[in-house]
């Protein structure tokens, strides 16, 4: 299933509340929610305290928390309490992956793991039983608004192709994200899009989003050969 997902990264912060309602009435998938803790990416970002705001002012929308932390293990209750609905971690953590996917697991909570641009694909299949979802890094984590690296749409086809096309894994991408960008990572199988500055730039959110899931959907798994 093809989804949409905004970062909140790109939003307005004066206007967060307002922020999250259009996120929400843009018919998207989810919100992405960006944890940086400024030790295993160069930036700060926000807390769980945002994850529960995001709840209070949209209620229904999913919400999708992407950790960009040395130690994820250790804030795992946090964002779950918090109403955190997917808690992703970086396989490049300084923790133990398997029991930090287990303790996100057992809090009844869907697991990713994200790999940085730079780890090669192999790192996460052992890990695959465990995981509902992989998110490919298509920048350097840290900042939102930087260019799409297309060296990691090999990555994304040889995970498809490894788990198949019709694998109920989701494969995500993160960073430079547009309709041409999406279309490519798309093509190359992967069936998630997470988009902040180029959502949040849109005067029509919603037909942005639209336009975006329709493009990926047509685009999907038709390059899987080509890497
Ligand atoms: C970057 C974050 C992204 C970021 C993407 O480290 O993980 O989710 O918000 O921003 P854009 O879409 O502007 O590249
Ligand atoms: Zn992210």
């Amino acid at each position: 299933m093809i989804q949409i997902l905004p970062s909140l990264l790109a939003a307005d912060y004066a206007r967060l509340g307002d922020e999250i309602r259009r996120v929400a009435a843009s018919g998207a998938d989810a919100l992405h929610l960006d944890i940086m803790d400024a030790h295993f990416v160069p930036n700060l970002s926000f807390g769980p305290d945002i994850v529960k705001l995001s709840g209070r002012e949209a209620p229904a929308l999913y919400r999708h928390v992407h950790l960009m932390l040395s130690r994820p293990d250790r804030y795992i209750d946090r964002f779950v309490d918090a109403g955190a609905q997917t808690v992703q971690i970086h396989v490049e953590a300084d923790c133990d992956i398997w029991e930090a996917l287990k303790a996100i697991r057992a809090r009844g909570v869907r697991t990713g793991l994200v790999l940085r641009p730079q780890t090669a694909a192999k790192a996460v299949f052992p890990y695959l039983p465990y995981c509902d979802e992989v998110l490919f890094m298509t920048v350097n984590p840290g900042y939102g608004g930087q260019s799409f690296m297309p060296e990691v749409l090999p990555k994304i086809a040889e995970l498809r192709r490894h788990v198949g096309p019709d694998s109920p894994l989701d494969i995500m991408v993160d960073g430079g994200i547009n309709f041409e960008t999406g279309m490519r990572c798309a093509a190359a199988g992967a069936n998630q899009f997470v988009a902040g500055s180029f959502l949040f730039k849109q005067s029509e959110m919603g037909e942005a989003v639209a336009r975006m899931r329709e493009g990926c959907g047509k685009a999907y798994g038709t390059e899987l050969g080509a890497y």
